[in-house]
């Protein structure tokens, strides 16, 4: 099993605060990964990758001096997780300057509370041609609550405060795991940070921080897909080094369609020979049930033997996959944020376009449950997240190859 995407990518924007190399044990081949390193390159770093590409490569970063500070557009409109760099930059050189990244295929996503965040630490932040630029003396600690639940915003702040003079708290929290496994990461290296996991963090601020090997939390979203991949078509999966811990919300669901799970040494098993029932879902923040396996979820319902509710509460666009499952045969309707599935005997394969990442997972459960052959376009989306998905469901026995477009 992988590490985690979004668990990396933070750890990545945090090795910018270390005075020493920073290793990230567990990193996949994806783009995003590849992409953040190209950033973390032009801000000074030198990054390589070691290993045989198993999706558990070892990446090191070895800071640099960064003269420019800069995150350009050209990267950040292609990964709005760039922002991540924002903490860090501000906290270690006093100033950073982002492409503010626009709207994107599930939604606007403005970062006002990584703003208004970084402003109450004592940033100044000013708009000039689409770029954030922000300075500051040595930051100061404070207290900061959130609007509402933001991960990377909480990510980011954790990172400013950590070499911040005083004591920063953060109410309202992110809970994610991979807020967690930052704080860990950040733990390594020195930082002082306690209460992460609940919606109170407190970092007390350090001079300088070291390098550290880091070994990254496993990819709760693959893992999460790859079990659903076997619910869908009736299978039998173990997903090896997953774990368990961070996917109940998932897990729950799975067992209520009357899929069997349970945890097994070292992993997670699931299997259904039974009919799928339709069971309602509504994303939530970490605990409840991610956004980021909405897509995937709804494929798995298009074949429920009922109605199932499927309501997005934390981005305001994400059904894009509605319009591509429908092709196949799938009753959908959408109003809002909901979306009512009534499930069918059969989909039928068709050829699909990828609208984004957890879209483009969707479509592939949905094409090997369905009957007759699917192709799914645009596949550049999937590679930004999962490391040869393809290849794994090859392993399960799936009949599914990457030919090019
Ligand atoms: N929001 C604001 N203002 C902010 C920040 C967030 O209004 O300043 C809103 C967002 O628009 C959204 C909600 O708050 O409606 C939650 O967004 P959040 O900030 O938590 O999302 P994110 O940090 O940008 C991360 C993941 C996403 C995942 C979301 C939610 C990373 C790099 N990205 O994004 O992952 O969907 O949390 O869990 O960690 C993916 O992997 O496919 C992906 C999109």
């Amino acid at each position: 099993m992988s590490g985690a995407k979004n668990a990396i990518l933070p750890a990545m924007a945090a090795s910018l605060l270390s005075e020493g190399p920073v290793e990230i044990v567990g990193a996949p081949l994806l783009r995003d990964i590849s992409t953040f390193g190209t950033l973390l390159g032009i801000l000074g770093a030198e990054v390589s990758r070691t290993g045989n590409g198993d999706g558990r490569d070892t990446l090191r970063i070895a800071p640099g001096v960064a003269d420019k500070a800069e995150a350009p557009y050209d990267l950040v409109k292609t990964m709005r997780a760039s922002v991540l760099v924002l903490g860090p930059l501000l906290a270690r050189y006093g100033r950073a300057r982002i492409s503010l990244p626009g709207g994107c295929a599930i939604g606007e996503r403005p970062i006002d509370q990584h703003l208004r965040g970084l402003e109450l630490l004592g940033a100044r932040t000013a708009l000039s041609e689409g770029y954030i630029e922000a300075t500051a003396d040595r930051l100061k600690g404070a207290p900061v609550c959130f609007d509402m639940k933001t991960v990377t915003g909480t990510e980011n702040l954790m990172m400013a405060a950590v070499l911040a003079e005083g004591t920063t708290v953060l109410s309202n929290a992110a809970l994610e795991p991979e807020v967690c496994d930052l704080a860990r990461l950040l733990r390594g290296m020195g930082a002082d940070i306690e209460g992460e996991g609940t919606d109170e963090i407190v970092i007390r601020g350090v001079r300088s921080l070291r390098g550290v090997r880091h070994e990254v939390m496993a990819d709760r979203i693959e893992a999460a897909t790859l079990l659903l991949a076997g619910a869908i078509t009736g299978g039998d999966v173990t997903v090896d080094g997953a774990d368990p811990f961070g996917m109940g919300a998932v897990l729950d669901k799975l067992r209520e369609t009357g899929a069997e799970v349970s945890a097994v040494p070292g992993g997670v098993r699931v299997r259904r020979a039974g009919p799928i029932r339709s069971v309602n879902v509504k994303t939530a923040p970490y605990p409840g049930f991610p956004t980021d396996l909405q897509a995937q979820f709804m494929a798995y319902m298009c074949l429920g033997d009922g109605f199932s509710i499927i309501s997005e509460t934390i981005f305001e666009n994400r059904f894009m996959h509605v319009a591509e499952l429908r092709r196949m045969g799938a009753r959908i309707d959408v109003s809002g944020n909901t979306a009512a599935v009534k499930g069918v005997t059969n989909l039928s394969g068709a050829p699909l376009m990828a609208t984004d990442l957890r879209a483009s997972a969707s479509l592939v459960l949905a094409g090997l449950a369905a009957a007759g052959t699917t192709e799914v376009l645009r596949i550049y989306h999937l590679d930004r997240g999962y490391d040869a998905l393809e290849r794994k469901l090859r392993s399960l026995g799936a009949d599914i190859s990457r030919v090019k477009e």
